[in-house]
């Protein structure tokens, strides 16, 4: 049993993991389902529906962690009939217990089960709508296949606890995994992170963030002219 990781709750009565080694949590302590919508929900998926053509939408998430974001898309596409393709590359799988003990308010169990009980590196059509495939792999030796996300959540730990995973050369590969509608967005809006987007050639915005931050990041391919 992994000891440093502790269930936690917080401020919108939904629970998170935290890794105590790190001093870091998976998601905002000000509410992690509120974060979860508000971040790749709203102003990911649904932005990208109103505003891109690509069907089935192919989201691409760095961190599957505790598989709320997952759950949440797979419960959007099946109660708004857009199909998505779902995947998630995790370097540390949570152990089953910590699983059951999460309890996500708002959220339909059973797509929560049925992410944690696919196979690793199979896809699995979890719904008509939802084509879903975990993918056990460390980021940093992934090598991604050119153009194929619409859609990335870059959610993994913030740069002041796992620089690495911010580095140009990482956000150079994710930006390969875009497709020529791409769009990214993050919880993070730290400075660094934007001045790398950018050398990437996207355009980034600042919107505002969930509870108990100021602001997030949305970074989309620039429009190729007619
Ligand atoms: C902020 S949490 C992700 C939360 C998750 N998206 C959710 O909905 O619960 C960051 C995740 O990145 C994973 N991670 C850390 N280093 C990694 C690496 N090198 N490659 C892939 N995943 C990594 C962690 O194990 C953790 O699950």
């Amino acid at each position: 049993m992994t000891s440093f990781l502790k269930i936690r709750s917080t401020s919108d009565g939904s629970t998170t993991v935290e890794n105590t080694q790190l001093g870091e949590t998976y998601h905002s302590v000000h509410g992690a389902v509120t974060e979860s919508r508000h971040v790749f929900l709203w102003n990911g998926l649904e932005w990208f529906e109103k505003n891109r053509s690509a069907r089935p939408i192919k989201i691409f998430e760095v961190g599957l962690g505790t598989g709320l974001n997952a759950a949440l898309a797979t419960q959007w596409s099946v109660q708004t009939n857009v199909p998505i393709r779902y995947t998630s590359i995790e370097k540390y799988p949570l152990e089953e217990h910590l699983v059951e003990s999460l309890v996500f308010p708002g959220l339909d169990r059973q797509w929560l089960d049925k992410i944690h009980r696919a196979s690793w590196n199979e896809q699995l059509d979890v719904h008509p709508m939802v084509s879903f495939k975990k993918i056990s792999a460390d980021l940093l030796e992934f090598d991604p296949e050119p153009g194929s996300a619409d859609l990335i959540f870059f959610d993994a730990f913030a740069p002041s606890r796992q620089p690495e995973m911010w580095d140009m050369s990482v956000i150079e590969k994710i930006t390969t995994l875009m497709s020529r509608e791409g769009v990214l967005v993050s919880y993070c809006a730290q400075g660094q992170f934007k001045r790398n987007l950018r050398s990437c050639g996207l355009e980034v915005a600042a919107l505002p963030g969930p509870p108990g931050k100021r602001e997030m990041v949305r970074a989309i391919r620039p429009s190729i002219p007619a």
